[in-house]
């Protein structure tokens, strides 16, 4: 008989839901080379996945959903792909927000906006400021974003405010803070990295690593990461059933 609950899992409770899925949606590039398609192509097919994933994570009932677009490490990659990602933005921007705020999906960026083009950040501003009455889910998009940025804009915010440097202090500035920190973590494609993506707020975040290709990244392959999340134990540094807020014996 086959073991389909290992020790160090729990028994599948489908009805545990992450509140906050962050993803790192890996693998466009494969997936057009393997079709023997510009690398281009991928990163449009990659876009209708996302689509996807929004559509489930509203069916299942995950509240945040935060993507990784296009990292500060992003810009390294040749001119013609990184202006090609960039129209895609765009045209996703103008195209999809009407739509998402229909679906009750609020929208957000996070990262730096400077060095993007005026008309990007202007159509930024106008889907965040897109009404939407009571939003399902908040999507926000990672854009021009760096985890050790993000850890650096904080430390300044709070310098500026004049106040001593500590886990709280930091945390009030880091992006994102308003918000509960990503439950589960799903990387596609393959590689086990995190990659700069909020470092600072995946501290105590579930991995669910996945070799599908972000294209190929489908509503059964969220289901499966919702499912396999469900199974697994957090334990936030603690011992299972001994919950002892003070024991006394913390060094001090
Ligand atoms: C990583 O795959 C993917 C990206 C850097 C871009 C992510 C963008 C999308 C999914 C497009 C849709 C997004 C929005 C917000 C409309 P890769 O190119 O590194 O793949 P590889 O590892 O196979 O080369």
């Amino acid at each position: 008989m086959s073991n389909r609950n290992p020790p160090h899992r729990k028994p599948a409770a489908p009805a545990v839901v992450p509140r906050h899925v962050a993803v790192v949606m890996d693998g466009n590039g494969r997936w057009a080379t393997r079709r023997l398609l510009p690398r281009t192509a991928g990163h449009k097919y990659g876009a209708d996945a996302l689509k996807r994933l929004v559509r489930g994570c509203v069916q299942h009932g995950v509240e945040y959903l935060t993507v990784f677009a296009f990292s500060s490490e992003n810009w390294k990659r040749p001119a013609d792909e990184v202006g090609a990602l960039m129209e895609l933005f765009v045209q996703a921007l103008q195209r999809e927000t009407p739509e998402l705020a229909a679906q009750g999906v609020a929208l957000r960026f996070v990262g730096d906006r400077a060095p993007l083009q005026e008309r990007m950040r202007e159509l930024m501003r106008q889907a965040e400021s897109t009404p939407v009455e009571h939003p399902r889910l908040r999507l926000n998009v990672a854009l021009n974003y760096g985890g050790r940025w993000d850890i650096v804009q904080a430390a300044r915010a709070a310098q500026a405010e004049g106040v001593e440097l500590t886990e709280e202090s930091l945390a009030r500035h880091m992006c994102l803070a308003d918000i509960p920190e990503p439950d589960l973590l799903i990387r596609t494609g393959g590689e086990h990295r995190v990659s700069n993506f909020l470092l600072w707020q995946l501290a105590y975040t579930e991995f669910y690593f996945t070799d599908t290709l972000w294209p190929d990244f489908d509503e059964k392959s969220v289901a499966e990461a919702i499912a396999d999340f469900a199974r697994r134990e957090r334990r936030f540094g603690r011992v299972p059933g001994k919950t002892s807020p003070d024991n006394g014996l913390r060094v001090a």
